[in-house]
């Protein structure tokens, strides 16, 4: 049994051995030799809103053998303020693991510690690391081995998603570079924990040059609602469009985990000259989850 908590924890061996199974699932779709969740029960509690992790791990779960519950944090007694190590042995007596969306990290891992059955992050203030676990397998189906490649990320730097880069680059053997305005760069404490080569920058051209693959996420993450004005003020032009495309490496994939703000981090003409990726990508978060819940479970 094994929980996925966030990428900084989670070891290379096991993030090759995720990525190497997806393969086989995506291949496997509709006729998979096995049901690793046969029998069990999973719930998503959710505290934020989510298209695509709700709706990938729910048919995920369903499709590995599993009934799936969806549980809006509002609903159950959690949030009328029912502490999550409670709520957490409640659950772990009933069920046979849970996807959670949240704000804080700590209560994912409070979560895991106390239910002791596996848990995954399915996004939280710090981590969305089923997101680029994803990614990483969706560049790797064209494009081969992230290793000694280069990645770019533009725009808000300090949120879950680079993040989650972040500490994907060290254990991968990747470079990442990172542009943002300097009040949305990632902390220095993070890079020192991280390691690997993280380039930190303003200057969105160089962070493109050569690049084998430019990704951005929104300017406004769920939870920084109140503080977008200036979001959008200080992260004008940190954005994905044709001339900065045409600094990367020719052929170099374009990447958004979505939802998409047209406009803001990514043109609209941009967006859709690379839809077939970014869906694929949006479709591929199916395939690496059930890897992700069927190495959860062994
Ligand atoms: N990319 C992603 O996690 O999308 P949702 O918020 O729709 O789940
Ligand atoms: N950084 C974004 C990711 C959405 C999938 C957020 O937290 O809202």
């Amino acid at each position: 049994m094994k929980h996925l908590l966030s990428l900084e924890k989670l070891p290379r061996t096991d993030i090759e051995t995720i990525l190497r199974d997806a393969t086989a699932f995506k291949r496997q779709r509709g006729a998979h030799p096995a049901q690793p969740l046969a029998g069990q029960t999973w719930a998503l509690i959710f505290s934020k809103s989510s298209t695509r992790t709700r709706v990938s791990f729910e048919t995920g779960i369903r499709e590995l053998g599993a009934g799936v519950m969806f549980l809006n944090a509002n609903d159950i007694q959690l949030g009328r303020g029912e502490p999550i190590r409670d709520t957490a042995r409640v659950l772990g007596r009933m069920i046979h693991g849970a996807v959670i969306r949240t704000y804080a990290q700590s209560d994912v891992e409070e979560f895991a510690e106390f239910s002791k059955i596996p848990t995954i992050n399915a996004l939280t203030d710090d981590e969305h690391p089923c997101q680029i676990l994803t990614d990483i397998f969706t560049f790797e189906e064209t494009h081969g081995p992230i290793a000694g490649k280069v990645v770019t990320f533009v725009g808000d730097g300090a949120c879950n998603v680079p993040v989650s880069w972040i500490f994907a680059a060290a254990k991968l053997g990747f470079e990442l570079r990172i542009a943002a305005p300097k009040a949305f760069q990632p902390s220095s404490e993070i890079l020192k924990r991280a390691g690997g080569k993280i380039i930190v920058t303003d200057d969105l051209n160089a962070a493109a040059r050569g690049a084998d693959l430019l990704y951005t996420d929104v300017w406004v993450s769920m939870g920084k609602e109140s503080e977008a004005a200036e979001r959008i003020k200080v992260l004008g032009g940190y954005q994905i469009n044709a001339a900065l495309v045409k600094l990367a490496k020719p052929g170099a994939l374009v990447m958004h985990c979505l939802p998409a703000y047209r406009g803001k981090e990514i043109d609209a003409e941009t967006f859709e000259a690379h839809a077939d990726t970014i869906f694929t990508q949006a479709e591929n978060r199916l395939h690496v989850q059930k890897s992700i819940l069927n190495w959860a479970v062994s």
